[in-house]
Order: C-alpha cells, then structure tokens, then sequence
C-alpha cells in the first residue's frame, strides 16, 4: 500500500499508445491511496483503508509514478568504446569510426569473445541499475553478434539474464546493426541474415520484434526492405533505426511497411514526421544519443502537434550513448525535442509500454502490473528541471519493494 501520494498516471482506458494532445494529459489525484495485491494494482482511490498485515510506504505527498519502460536500449555487451569515445572528444564522427572497422564492429568483435553466461552476468547487472533508477520493463536489442550463432548466443543470454529480474526484459532481435565484413561482401552478408539468420530466430524466438539500422556504412533502405518483408511474412513485428545520421527513407518505407515503431528520428525531414504522425508506427525519441555524440536531436512537436505518437527510451549501449536513466532521457527530450514535462511522462510510461505491446503497464490503475516509482518530488515537472541526480525514492516492481524508501 501506497498512502498520501500524488498519484500521477496517463489516462487509463486508451488502445495502443497516446497521440496527439493525449499525450500531455496526465491524471493527477493527490493525497491517494494505491492498493496492490498478486503483483497487480488493486485500487486506487482518494484516502482509503489500509489492509492490516500490508507492506506501507507513506509518500507524504510525493509524486507517485508508473513505473518506467525503457523501449530502446542494446543493454546486452561486452568491452568498451572508451579510446574510441576519445578519438570522438578529438574531432572523429561516429560513421568515421564505423567506417574504419570501429563503433559497433568492435562491439561485434567483444561480444563475440564472450560467452553466453559472461554477457547475461553483465546485462543482469545492468538491469540491476535501472531498476534502482526507477525502470521495471526493458526491451533489450541483440546485434552486436551478426553470424547466426552469435545472434542467437546474444538472445539467449538476454533472456538467460531475464529469468532471474524482478522486472520484465522484452528482446528484440536487431539482425541488421552493422554490414559483417567477414562475410565477403554486403550482399552475401545480407542473404545470410535473410535467409540464415532469421529462419533461427524465428524458430527459436516466434514473434520477436525484428530490429535494423539504416544508415550509410551500415544497412541500405533496399537490404532493410527486404528483411523486413521477410521477417513480416514470418509472424514479427518490425522496428527501425531511421534518420539518425541520414533521412535515406527508411521511416515512408518502414510506415509503409507497418513497422510498430520508427527510432531516433535526429535527421528526419518535417515532411517525414508528418508523415509518421498519420501513421500507426511510434516515433521513439533517444535524446542520450545527441547529448553524447553530436548535440543533434530529434523535433517532436511535428510529430505531436500532427496527432502522432512519441515515446521516449535511454538507448543505452556503449558506442552513443551510454546512459541508462529514464529521468535523464526526460530531462533531454524537455530540453531538447521540444516536449513537455507531462508528454515526456507518458512518452516514457505508457507509450513506451504501446511499443512493446505491454498495455498493462506505464499506468496506474487497478489490474495495471503493481510496478511503480515514488519521487522526491511534490511537483512531477521536477522530474524533467532537474538532471543528472537521483530522483527516485521508492521503487516497487510486480508489488514487492525493490528499493525501499530512502526517505521512509
Ligand atoms: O541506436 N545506431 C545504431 N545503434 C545504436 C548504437 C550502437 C552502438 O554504437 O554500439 C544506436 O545509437
């Protein structure tokens, strides 16, 4: 039981992920009293008696949260990209990196190295983090193996890491990150993972999200297409890194093609959002990206002010961005992307959760996961003023206190 909280939560009741003005409109009742029972929320209502053999946090007028879904992340790896994180304070671009056989190919190359059991330790260790920060769903990226085998070794420890977390790990499997320069050459590479890679991943992972990063030195808008149809024929929904660097069409073709969401979105042109705003595809915003690599970001207000859907998620991976706070991707995409405290909320609770197909999360209201996030704050759009702390009080995930109130 959660007492005297402000309670704050998108609205309940809505299909899919918020569009539009929808997305700013928070439910806010304060002094509430929360209910949880069997891992779920069981009411939530103005005072309220309180069970007498339950487990009491007093908020004392603190903003209680759903807690977060980080919907983009390649939380699983091994190694490091410092030396290269100093080439880049030198003057050396990400692409310039990747195009030399750095950036993601020496992630492939670590990972590689690594077994199943280390990479799983690592990611669980991770996970362990953002869960202090406040985030109990994360959906988490392979891609940095590229053969079969190494795809299906990230996979596994994905959810060899999943099965001892308190929270929920959501894997997609990103089968076009970077162009195996073992393979000989682009195309061979790109068969293989068409016709190879993926038939394994399907057979071993039905209906897992299929992922790909279309970019110049990395998968081509054609190479992309074609994976994407094949992985649509075989039963996954599809997801896209587009205009990071480089609007190629990725984001018409990847609307066309009904992909669930569009990712990073730095360099889409108005035209593209707008475009994206009158499709079903979530347009997800990864503002660590730009604080770490390049001050690039991407415009949100298009996109919103177009009747779109935006979510928002850390991105965390070594190479651009090496962050793992929800609070802090809000205090970017307030910044920076053009939204506002109350749609950085729903973009990181609710809608993150739509992209994952997760409705039952991202909100407080009775029969929502018991996953919940009590604040310092009275005033939830200190979420978003402040950064580089730690906001979080109180964490509870599937009903059972996973961080104990450091104010308690
Ligand atoms: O979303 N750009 C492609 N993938 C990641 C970066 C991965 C890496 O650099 O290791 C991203 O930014």
């Amino acid at each position: 039981v959660i007492r005297h909280a402000r309670v704050v939560t998108p609205a309940p009741g809505t299909a899919g992920a918020r569009r539009g003005r929808e997305i700013g409109r928070l439910q806010v009742l304060d002094n509430a009293t929360v209910l949880c029972a069997g891992g779920r929320i069981d009411r939530v209502e103005p005072g309220g008696a309180v069970p007498a053999a339950a487990v009491e946090i007093d908020a004392r007028g603190r903003v209680l949260l759903p807690a977060f879904v980080d919907c983009h992340t390649h939380a699983c790896w091994a190694g490091d990209r410092l030396d290269e994180w100093e080439m880049k304070r030198k003057g050396a671009s990400y692409l310039d990196i990747l195009r030399a056989g750095g950036g993601i190919m020496s992630t492939v190359r670590a990972v590689r190295a690594a077994s199943r059991e280390a990479l799983a330790h690592d990611l669980r260790s991770r996970l362990d983090v953002m869960l202090n920060e406040g985030t109990t769903t994360v959906e988490v990226k392979s891609g940095y193996g590229l053969t079969t085998d190494d795809e299906l070794k990230m996979v596994r420890a994905i959810r060899d890491a999943a099965a001892t977390w308190p929270g929920t790990v959501v894997p997609t499997a990103l089968l076009g990150h970077a162009i195996d320069p073992a393979a000989g050459s682009a195309a061979a590479f790109v068969d293989r993972v068409i016709e190879e890679t993926l038939p394994a991943v399907s057979a071993e992972f039905p209906g897992i999200a299929v992922d790909a990063f279309c970019e110049n030195g990395a998968w081509s808008l054609a190479d992309c297409a074609r994976l994407f149809e094949r992985a649509r024929a075989a039963g996954h929904p599809i997801r896209v890194h587009a205009d990071q660097f480089t609007a190629l069409g990725m984001l018409e073709e990847a609307v066309r093609l009904g992909a669930v969401s569009v990712d990073h979105l730095e360099a889409s042109t108005p035209q593209g959002l707008v475009t994206l705003a009158a499709s079903a595809a979530v347009g997800v915003l990864l503002p660590c990206c730009g604080f770490h690599l390049d001050g690039r970001y991407a415009g949100a207000r298009p996109l919103v002010d177009g009747g779109g859907a935006v979510a928002l998620a850390t991105n965390l991976n070594p190479g651009s961005a090496p962050c793992s706070s929800i609070p802090m991707a809000v205090a970017l995409a307030v910044r920076h992307c053009g939204l506002s405290a109350s749609e950085a909320i729903t973009a990181a609770t609710a809608n993150a959760a739509a992209v994952l197909g997760m409705p039952d999360r991202g909100i407080i209201a009775p029969g929502a996961r018991a996953d919940l996030v009590l604040l310092r704050h009275r005033d939830e759009r200190l979420l978003a003023y402040e950064f580089g702390g730690d906001p979080v009080d109180a964490v509870v995930c599937g009903g059972r206190v996973t961080r104990p109130d450091r104010a308690g």
